[in-house]
């Protein structure tokens, strides 16, 4: 098992304490680092909304969220009740003074204070200058800010100033979860912690890099974001992008937070504007039980994509040549998320044309079943000549670990312990966020401009079959998504 370092003692209050996100994710990953002895027992939660809830109330909300979304062999009585008793609740309304001072009341100077939003980003702006009003803020205070971080450049600008107007940019936690999953910061440790891969990762021995994230789901019950966000606002300009350049990003000379995001940030100014002909936007259709994309987001006339599938280019002496092929959907074959890195096929057979060689392929599995599986080419046992077959070097975590995959810490158990340590090195800095906005802007302008609409695709497929085309005329091949 792996080392458990306890944090300080820390007061967190978390707005949009009723929320979703805080129900599936917050409190689950809260109660599980509680629950394996990382949080300390004299830490603080304060749930804040505006929902007029009792304590004991909301510690029911608390509970039954952790019956519902933490795995039963982690479910100690004694734990959940140890849990909930450092868990207390404020209902607040935001134009209320007193409000705001009794939640000044509750904190303590003498921890660390981290005040978490998980609220729309509409009210963010309210929610900072009354901490800022009611002088709830002190220097030790940190702001965790979750996802979306604005619709465009410009509306992420206002955000990151309306941060700066109050905390310092490092006291500031943009969250973007994927880089708090195991596999993601794996990636790191591949690339920097082996001299293997190091001389290969470049144009000249990688042929293209694919990343996938695949979803089953469909939107449902995420509506109204959703039809405003699609699925390049939601996934491809933050996760994809993460994903991208811990790929394509130069070695830090330090792991520490801004060394690793100013290496982020050059691989994403290097990004050169996707082509229109580089890009497919889909949107599913309904399936025999599932309803169509526009019967999920209620509007029929909706020309809001659930897929895109694009290919880029990161401009610099690394990776000039090689092709960056990303696609993210909902509704597709199975869950499944990886980062495939195909290098080139060796340059000469010394066994003839009996045996073509193909080009090995690094995959690093994001979900399900995480892990690292290499493709080698070998010879396949038995007499009658050199035969060569494609074999996996295979690598599960949890199976090489020998730990069950719910004792793998998840995103969020990360992430938060993360805040309270003050680590900024898995969160977004402001400059990147705006690197990846402007990008992300110029897709939509282009497709603005070309009046592009998504192709209808099948549930349960792996998208449009534009997006095969895609690396089709480019000799290439999606890997599966299964
Ligand atoms: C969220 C998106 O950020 O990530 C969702 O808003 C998406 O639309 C989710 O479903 C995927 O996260 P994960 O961890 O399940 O891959």
């Amino acid at each position: 098992m792996y080392k458990i370092i306890p944090v300080r003692p820390f007061d967190l209050a978390l707005f949009g304490a009723t929320g979703d996100l805080a129900k599936r994710q917050i409190f689950p990953a809260l109660y599980r680092r509680f629950q394996v002895g990382q949080m300390p027992p004299g830490a603080r939660i304060l749930g804040l909304g505006r929902s007029q809830l009792g304590s004991d109330e909301f510690r029911n909300t608390v509970c039954q969220a952790i019956r519902e979304h933490v795995s039963e062999s982690m479910r100690d009585r004694s734990s959940v009740d140890g849990f909930l008793k450092l868990v207390d609740y404020i209902s607040l309304d935001a134009t209320k003074t007193d409000d705001w001072r009794l939640l000044a009341s509750r904190l303590d100077d003498t921890r660390i204070r981290a005040f978490y939003l998980s609220v729309r980003p509409g009210i963010f702006g309210s929610i900072i200058s009354n901490l800022k009003g009611h002088q709830i803020v002190n220097d030790g205070s940190r702001i965790v800010v979750e996802k979306p971080f604005g619709h465009d450049l410009k509306s992420a600008m206002q955000l990151n100033a309306v941060l700066a107007s109050v905390f310092d940019e490092t006291q500031v936690f943009r969250i973007d979860h994927y880089l708090g999953k195991e596999t993601v910061q794996n990636l790191m440790a591949l690339r920097f912690a082996n001299v293997l891969f190091e001389p290969l990762w470049n144009s000249q021995y990688v042929d293209h890099v694919q990343i996938t994230v695949a979803e089953k789901i469909g939107v449902s019950g995420r509506g109204e974001y959703y039809q405003r966000a699609g699925a390049l606002r939601d996934m491809v300009q933050n996760h994809l992008m993460q994903l991208l350049c811990l790929v394509a990003m130069e070695p830090p000379a330090k792991f520490l937070p801004d060394a690793v995001r100013d290496e982020k940030l050059k691989v994403i100014r290097a990004l050169e504007a996707v082509e229109h002909g580089n890009i497919v936007r889909g949107q599913y259709k309904a399936g025999p039980e599932t309803a169509s994309f526009a019967e999920d987001i209620g509007d029929a006339t909706s020309e809001t994509e659930s897929f895109v599938a694009l290919k880029c280019h990161v401009r610099n002496w690394r990776w000039a040549g090689t092709p960056f092929y990303l696609r993210t959907g909902k509704r597709l074959r199975c869950r499944m998320s990886e980062i495939a890195v195909a290098f080139k096929d060796p340059p000469h057979s010394i066994f003839g044309d009996r045996s073509k060689l193909k080009g090995n392929v690094l995959a690093v599995r994001l979900q399900p079943d995480e892990g690292i599986d290499m493709r080698l080419t070998i010879k396949e046992p038995g007499p009658g000549g050199m035969r060569l077959i494609d074999v996996p070097l295979d690598m599960s975590f949890a199976r090489t670990l020998a730990v069950g995959s719910e004792h793998l810490i998840n995103a969020y158990e990360r992430l938060i312990m993360d805040v309270i340590r003050g680590d900024q090195t898995l969160f977004m800095r402001g400059d990147e966020i705006e690197a990846a906005w402007a990008w992300t802007d110029d897709v939509i302008n282009i497709w603005a401009e070309y009046d592009s609409r998504p192709i209808r695709y099948f549930p349960g497929s792996s998208g449009p079959d534009d997006a095969l085309m895609l690396l089709h005329r480019d000799n290439r091949r999606w890997r599966e998504i299964s």
